[in-house]
């Protein structure tokens, strides 16, 4: 019935829903995965040719770092969610948004204007030092604002509806937005150092600082690099497909197992060190546990397809997507294999950790983003997508550059590993660390050209949707409607 009820939803209008909102993130989401992915491919560089830091501290691997891993994620990734679910949720509940225009306008110049001081900061050497939270104190009261605002809008949407059913992708973007909300107020738990002064002070200490760091480190890639992007998954793929969700039933176990166990696995980031040994076994019991309902997931979203597997040949939108969902099961099987106290200690410290990130990270995070943002672009704007031709090379560029980079990272990562662990015939250790480096340079140069692969693929998409919404707003303004149906 719910799925019946987006399945022949029309395209709908301004007047009926707030598109302004949607085609503002999803511009910025376009121009914050071109920043952030050349970021990426410098820092990629920087590791493979150190000159490229030219000895200026504004552009060293370690300032850049956290200016590519939050371009990526809060800048292409938050806003692609903001995007999607600002229009999910107003075409499943047949509801304008909450608020109206002025409280959606906050949350897109407040998300934004966070995103950009947080990089800026980065660059000048204000952080506060915790993975994927370096924003300072001022930043993240800021996000703090925004996000109450993103919670009543989404909330107040909902009580609005015009349905009775919620569909199942609002659940899933209602746990993420509820999720990083408690992450970031308890890992933010900070005193400033002095009044007008940027820095902070942790309000743990030791291993308590450290396990609320990997709580959070790890729910962020649980809730919001996962259960925000299955909300997507759950409402783009049947839509692009023009079919009903395979099995609303298993959709639901999916949502109710994800949602209880990611919260107990983040010890798993802390295998063989100071917590205790008892965390990191319960760690990793939860992570093998997730296997089931990410699989669960994966498949429900793969087999949505059944019946018209012809449409992988014919519509390159919907290969993004079922290759995303590929590259979430297998990130979702090596993650579980990852937390194993004996295989992390491993690949703890390598680049296969890098490797699986990104095999999330590319595979299934942007893969997904860029079939919805085809999906949606060509709708808001009232035409249809400049060229399919392009997605079709975009396509094929990714994947190219997903591969090129998983398959370098395990490589080295592995080769690390195992070159750290070798020891002679007397005891001592067979490599010493500069030996390491050295072997792994071929694969830093190959993982940089997958990443040139990659964001070449970016840049022509943002070409691409640039001449859709040109072609959509020349056509408004003759007051033609070319949607597609
Ligand atoms: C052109 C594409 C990309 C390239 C070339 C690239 C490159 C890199 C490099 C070189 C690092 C540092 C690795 C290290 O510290 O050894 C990194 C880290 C990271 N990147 Fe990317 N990246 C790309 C796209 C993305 C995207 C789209 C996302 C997320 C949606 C992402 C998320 C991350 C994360 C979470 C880390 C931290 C990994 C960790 O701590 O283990 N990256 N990336
Ligand atoms: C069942 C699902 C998953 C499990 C159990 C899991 C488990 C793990 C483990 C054990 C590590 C290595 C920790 C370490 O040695 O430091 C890790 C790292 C990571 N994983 Fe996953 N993973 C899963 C899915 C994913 C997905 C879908 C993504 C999506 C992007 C992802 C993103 C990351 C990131 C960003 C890190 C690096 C964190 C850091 O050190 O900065 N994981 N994961």
């Amino acid at each position: 019935m719910a799925t019946a009820s987006i399945a022949s939803a029309g395209v709908g209008t301004s007047e009926q829903y707030n598109y302004d909102i949607i085609r503002k993130f999803a511009i910025m989401t376009l121009i914050w995965g071109a920043i952030g992915m050349f970021v990426g491919v410098y820092i990629a560089s920087e590791l493979a040719f150190p000159f490229l830091n030219f000895d200026s501290p504004y552009i060293t691997f370690g300032r850049l770092r956290p200016v590519h891993t939050s371009g990526v994620i809060f800048g292409f990734g938050g806003s692609a969610l903001f995007a999607t679910s600002y229009y999910v949720v107003q075409r499943t509940c047949q509801a304008r948004l909450f608020g109206g225009e002025g409280l959606a306008n906050f949350t897109f110049w407040g998300w934004q204007a966070a995103v950009a001081l947080s990089a800026l900061g980065y660059m000048f050497g204000y952080t506060q030092a915790r993975e994927y939270a370096e924003m300072t104190w001022p930043v993240d009261l800021l996000i703090l604002f925004v996000w109450v605002a993103y919670l009543a809008i989404y909330v107040g949407t909902l009580l609005k509806r015009k349905q009775p059913h919620i569909y199942v992708a609002n659940w899933f973007y209602l746990a993420f937005i509820l999720a990083t909300a408690l992450l970031h107020i308890f890992n933010n738990l900070q005193v400033p150092v002095k009044l007008f002064s940027l820095e902070s002070y942790s309000l743990f200490s030791g291993t308590q600082d450290a396990m609320t760091q990997w709580w959070y480190g790890h729910n962020a890639v649980g809730f919001f690099l996962t259960a925000a992007f299955l909300g997507m998954m759950y409402y783009f793929v049947p839509k692009q497909a023009g079919r009903p969700v395979y099995s609303y039933r298993l959709s639901i176990l999916h949502f109710w197992a994800i949602i209880f166990l990611y919260m107990w696995a983040g010890a798993h980031h802390l295998h063989w060190t100071a917590l205790p040994d008892w965390t990191g076994t319960l760690a990793a019991t939860f992570s093998i546990m997730l296997l089931l309902p990410s699989w669960g997931g994966m498949i429900n979203g793969i087999m949505t397809l059944s019946g018209a597997w012809d449409k992988l040949r014919t519509d390159p939108v919907i290969r993004f997507l079922i290759v995303a969902l590929s590259f979430y099961g297998m990130s979702t099987f090596e993650g579980p294999m990852m937390s194993l106290k004996d295989v992390n200690a491993l690949s703890h410290y390598t680049d296969w950790t890098v490797g699986h990130v990104h095999s999330g990270a590319l595979g299934w995070v942007a893969m997904i983003t860029f079939g919805s943002m085809y999906h949606l672009v060509p709708r808001i704007w009232n035409t249809q997508m400049y060229s399919l031709r392009l997605i079709n090379v975009h396509f094929w560029l990714a994947t190219i550059g997903v591969l090129l980079y998983i398959t370098a990272m395990w490589i080295s990562g592995i080769m690390q590993g195992l070159m750290w662990r070798a020891f002679d015939d007397f005891g001592n250790l067979q490599y010493s660390f500069v030996e390491s480096v050295a072997q792994m340079h071929p694969f830093y140069v190959m993982r940089a050209l997958g990443g040139v692969f990659f964001l070449t693929g970016m840049i022509i998409m943002c070409y691409n949707m640039f001449r859709t919404i040109r072609q959509g707003s020349t056509a408004a303004h003759a007051g033609l409607n070319v949607a597609a149906a």
